[in-house]
């Protein structure tokens, strides 16, 4: 989940927020969206925000007059390329300026809000830059950079973001999008000793429950037939239900699943220590809610476990694995995994390679360890050798690839639930995502997008399964 995402790629589904009646004077903007999938529902808003101030979204940034970067601060490479992309945007600048357009530089996301004024600083290029809580008010800090002030407003907003962004499904030109994002929560509380999020985002705030039931149902009344539940820690989501009680995600989902029209739910990224019963549940109960579950472990040695405050054992990982498995059987796993976090020894990465093969991952994300400013980590005592690292990774990785493999080939002649997404390259070609979230390929002329059908795996390619229609 951690991957450069490029805007335009076709699993972010940036809202292009094109705007009806186009003039050639009208003004563009590129965003480039870098880290999770927060980012993505963020780039999407802040697209509606800018269509709503009269700027059309370009895939070329040859002709926007406006490029924003949405950036991640979780390892430091991710950071670097931000500083790396800046400096061609000023060469870039200064070409488009010297003809007399408009070309201005935005910042936002979590390097913006970590490293604030020092961006300013380091580039002279920069208008402005808003943190993940202030991208609301863009089109205002836009302004204020026309007329010469350069911009920093990386407050925590005290006022709710959500409130001040204009209805997506108002924007004009709007193309159906079947699957969407739905941010639920923000921030996060749990300070694993590694991470920047709980200082790039603040504290872990949820969205009320009559929020979010208005906009999945607008989502829904949009043409989307599939949600995400998004949060930095999605399950720690809560609310207060009608009754005056507290609800939690499983809660939120059995509500969700009312909703007539929406077909699928799933959500990401959850800590294991927020599984509770009820969510369970909702796995067993809910058709809709999809088998297949982000739920990162980071390690699988106890000690380790306890140096990234992770508050969990590894066996406590694997008991809930097993029990979420019993209630839902056809339920996929996929994982993040940190190698080299200091101290850690030969000993404790075999224990890491002991739970991946006990667990059998679909599908999973890995990382070396890179020390964040700030954080507990980076002052910890045996910081492991780049070298070491890179060993690390390889082996765990190879290993990852090979269940990721694995699991897609015991696919092949399964039949299974395809939701049309969008059409391939081929006539009469479409894409559609599998309940695991693959691409599947599929000859389908009699169905339109956004149907959901019976497909059958046929084949595997490197990166998404072909499938026949199953008459029925
Ligand atoms: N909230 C999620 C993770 C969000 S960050 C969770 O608790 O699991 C996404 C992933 O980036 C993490 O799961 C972790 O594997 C990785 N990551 C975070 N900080 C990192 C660091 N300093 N170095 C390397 N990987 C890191
Ligand atoms: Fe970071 Fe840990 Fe919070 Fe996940 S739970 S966002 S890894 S501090
Ligand atoms: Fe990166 Fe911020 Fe997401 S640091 S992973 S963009 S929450």
């Amino acid at each position: 989940m951690t991957q450069e995402i490029s805007s335009l790629s076709p699993s972010a589904e940036p809202v292009s927020a094109m705007v009806e009646h186009a003039s050639a004077a009208q003004k563009k903007v590129f965003i480039k969206t870098y880290g999770c999938q927060m980012n993505v529902y963020d780039s999407s808003r802040m697209a509606d925000a800018l269509a709503a101030d009269g700027y059309q979204q370009t895939e070329d940034m040859e002709e926007a007059n406006l490029v924003l970067l949405n950036t991640c601060h979780i390892r430091e490479k991710a950071a670097d390329k931000v500083y790396s992309a800046l400096g061609r945007l000023r060469e870039m600048k200064k070409t488009r300026t010297a003809k007399g357009e408009e070309f201005m530089i935005g910042v936002a996301g979590c390097v913006a809000q970590a490293e604030g004024e020092e961006i300013v600083r380091r580039e002279p290029g920069v208008d402005v830059v808003v943190g993940p809580q202030t991208y609301h008010r863009l089109p205002q800090a836009l302004k204020r950079a026309r007329s010469g002030t350069r911009v920093v407003d990386t407050d925590y907003a005290v006022e709710d973001k959500f409130e001040h962004l204009p209805d997506p499904t108002k924007i004009a030109g709007k193309r159906r999008v079947v699957t969407a994002f739905l941010t639920v929560q923000e921030g996060c509380d749990k300070f694993c000793t590694f991470c920047v999020v709980p200082y790039t985002r603040g504290a872990e705030v949820s969205r009320s429950l009559s929020q979010l039931l208005d906009e999945a149902k607008r989502l829904v009344d949009g043409g989307v037939r599939e949600i995400t539940l998004l949060g930095q820690n999605v399950n720690a989501w809560h609310g207060k239900a009608p009754d005056g009680g507290t609800m939690g995600l499983g809660d939120l989902l059995y509500k969700l699943a009312e909703i007539p029209g929406l077909a699928r739910l799933r959500y990401t990224t959850s800590h294991p220590r927020d599984m509770d019963d009820r969510l369970i549940e909702a796995h067993r109960d809910l058709r809709m809610l999809m088998p297949y579950l982000h739920l990162p472990v980071q390690s699988g040695s106890d000690r380790i476990l306890k140096a990234m405050n992770r508050r969990h054992k590894a066996a406590d990982y694997i008991a809930l694995v097993e029990r979420i498995r019993q209630v839902r059987p056809d339920i996929a796993l996929s994982g993040d995994f940190i190698v080299g976090f200091p101290g850690e020894t030969d000993e404790d990465f075999e224990d890491t390679i002991r739970l991946v093969e006990h667990i059998g991952y679909a599908q999973a994300f890995s990382f070396k360890y890179s020390p964040r400013p700030g954080t507990p980590g980076a002052d910890l005592p045996d910081h492991v050798s780049e070298d070491v690292k890179t060993e690390r990774l390889a082996r765990l990785q190879e290993l990852l690839l090979k269940q990721q493999h694995d699991f897609a080939r015991s696919l092949i002649g399964q039949t299974m639930d395809l939701l049309l997404e969008k059409p391939g390259r081929m006539p009469g070609q479409i894409i559609g995502r599998s309940p695991w979230l693959q691409s599947v390929n599929v000859d389908a002329k009699a169905s339109q997008i956004g149907d959901i059908i019976q497909v059958r795996i046929t084949d595997i390619g490197p990166n998404s399964l072909f499938g026949e229609v199953v008459e029925s």
